[in-house]
């Protein structure tokens, strides 16, 4: 097993018995992340959904389907990425994370970017999207609507460079087929970095 891999592995165990927030009391599963931490790309969603709770794996419902999509459609499989979201557990009925809890899985969504170190950022919706901007302070003011397709470049060192895009959350095109367009061109802005 490769350093990544196993230092990957070794959070994952430690976020499997987090109690820092009430999340913990209604989860089935810690949703940590999956794919590879080699690749350089990270696609962050928002939090796991009742499928995602119920297997332990990020994007595995219906809004999963689109993102299958919407790799094979820039020639990418899973395995070619990380994916993770913001906050590890479901909120009870699919509700919007709040900052506490976001602020409660900063440590583990940190220590996964600190291990992956990746050049390239997929914000899944406009959750991920705001803690990014914050996060490599982008003085950025708008809506998904009005981001998704942008590139944002953070120069931290000379050694190391991220980019950071915005791409609308793919349960957008779950309630919106007609979107699947706008999701793919997106993408191939996000595979072209
Ligand atoms: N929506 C997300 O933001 N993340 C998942 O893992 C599933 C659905």
């Amino acid at each position: 097993m490769d350093k990544k891999t196993l230092e990957i592995e070794n959070l994952t165990a430690e976020a499997k018995e987090c109690r820092k927030c009430g999340l913990s009391k209604f989860r089935n599963n810690v949703v940590f992340g999956k794919g590879n931490p080699s690749s350089g790309i990270l696609l962050v969603g928002e939090a796991p959904g009742y499928n995602e709770d119920m297997r332990g794996i990020p994007f595995c419902g219906k809004a999963g389907d689109v993102l299958d999509i919407l790799l094979s459609s820039v020639g990418m499989k899973r395995e070619d990425v990380y994916i993770t979201n913001i906050i590890k557990c479901r909120p009870p009925q699919n509700r919007d994370p709040e900052p506490v809890e976001i602020e409660s899985c900063r440590e583990y969504l940190e220590k996964q970017i600190d291990i992956i170190k990746p050049r390239a950022i997929g914000c899944l919706g406009r959750h991920s999207l705001r803690y990014f901007l914050d996060r490599f302070s982008f003085n950025v003011r708008g809506s998904i609507t009005t981001l998704h397709g942008k590139v944002f470049e953070h120069s931290g060192d000379i050694f190391s460079r991220t980019k950071v895009v915005a791409l609308y959350h793919p349960a957008v095109a779950v309630y919106d087929p007609g979107k699947i367009d706008v999701l793919k061109n997106d993408f191939r802005i996000f595979a072209g970095i």
